[in-house]
């Protein structure tokens, strides 16, 4: 009892050799890894100029970090298998050492190195794809549950600002976003361009890009933003200047109808701000319109046999009539004033009537 008390026996010290073949394993493991990280197709197409020097970023972290990964599981696991407990060793304690300072001098000023010289590469990394180019333009993102819209500048001053679902970018010309939220946090990203920012309510975010390769991305919402988080999508076109401003003059004419227009342009519009300038259908489904939308309620059943003033109220402030089972401050409550006045009338009228029987 008293000799427990003074001095508690000690396992052997293990010796150095034991060490090297957690080396090899972890070599090999480090070999093996780097060449994973650099083979997995991570990303899709580069589609901006700024995504070479973001990319060779990311491939750069990944030759460095891979092998501190690597390191630290090997050496870990190594410790677990080597200086487990065996039966009979319940009542050891472990070799008494008393540190090395060596070692904890590299294990801290290593790590440090690396970390100064990974933060002054991204820094510079940040400050070039920042830097901005002439003949930039900004377009405004506005971020909203559930659905993204985008204006762009007016081709006159003094004239309206013309206001998409979609977003249209010219190959070659530089842009400036300028990121909004009018509700919670959402996330503005374009994989194809390696760039996304926060949308943060109260304040803007920009990001800028060089769209360098013509076609269709993906826009995607990064932030857990509420129950129709998964639908809050787009699409950027990058396009020719000619199709850019055939974009606009029809964005512009087509907000707007003729005053001779019969019913047919009417049931026209009201269906193309349904299914794309409004993107209805991403949360609603609707027969005439071929949507299959679940968030929101079904609208061949909830407006069967209601009256225009009805569904007008129930676009412009979603919170007036919430059906059974559904939430509030789910639908977006601008489009009164992203629609023009008359896509709201169309659109309305183009409900009631396919709804009607
Ligand atoms: Cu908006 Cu997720």
């Amino acid at each position: 009892m008293d000799e427990l008390e003074h001095e508690t026996p000690h396992r052997p010290a293990q010796s150095r050799r034991s060490l090297v073949p957690a080396f090899v394993i972890a070599a090999i493991a480090t070999a093996g890894g780097i060449v994973l990280g650099l083979v997995i197709p991570w990303f899709p197409p580069a589609a901006d100029t700024q995504a070479k020097s973001i990319d060779t970023l990311y491939y750069v972290l990944i030759i460095v970090t891979v092998p501190v990964f690597v390191l630290v599981e090997t050496v870990v696991l190594f410790a677990v298998v080597k200086f487990r407990m065996r039966p009979g060793e319940e009542m050891l304690d472990g070799p008494p050492i008393h540190g090395n300072t060596r070692l904890e001098i590299i294990w801290t000023a290593a790590p440090s190195a690396i970390i100064a010289a990974l933060v002054v590469y991204a820094a510079v990394v940040l400050r070039h794809i920042e830097h901005q180019p002439a003949g930039e333009i900004q377009v405004q993102v506005y971020a909203q549950q559930f659905a993204w819209s985008f204006a762009y500048p007016p081709a006159a001053p003094g004239a309206k600002a013309i206001v998409s679902s979609d977003l249209y970018l010219v190959k070659d010309r530089p842009v400036r976003f300028r990121v909004h939220s009018s509700d919670v946090l959402h996330g503005f990203w374009i994989p194809a361009f390696r760039l996304q920012i926060d949308a943060v309510p109260g304040t803007t975010q920009s990001f800028r890009a060089t769209p360098k390769r013509m076609g269709d991305y993906d826009i995607v919402c990064t932030e857990l933003c509420g129950l129709g988080h998964s639908v809050m999508r787009s699409t950027a076109h990058v396009v020719t200047p000619a199709a850019y401003t055939a974009f606009l003059a029809s964005r512009g004419a087509a907000s707007a109808l003729p005053a001779a227009a019969g019913p047919g342009a009417l049931a026209a519009m009201g269906k193309r701000v349904f299914t794309s300038t409004g993107g209805c259908g991403a949360c609603h489904t609707l027969a005439d319109a071929q949507t299959t939308g679940s968030i929101g309620p079904d609208l061949n059943k909830y407006l069967k046999g209601k009256s225009e003033a009805f569904i007008r109220t129930s676009i412009v402030n979603p919170n007036a009539y919430v059906e059974k089972g559904f939430g509030a401050n789910i639908m977006p409550a601008n489009f009164g004033t992203t629609l023009s006045k008359d896509e709201l009338g169309a659109v309305v009228k183009y409900l009631a009537n396919v709804t009607a029987k």
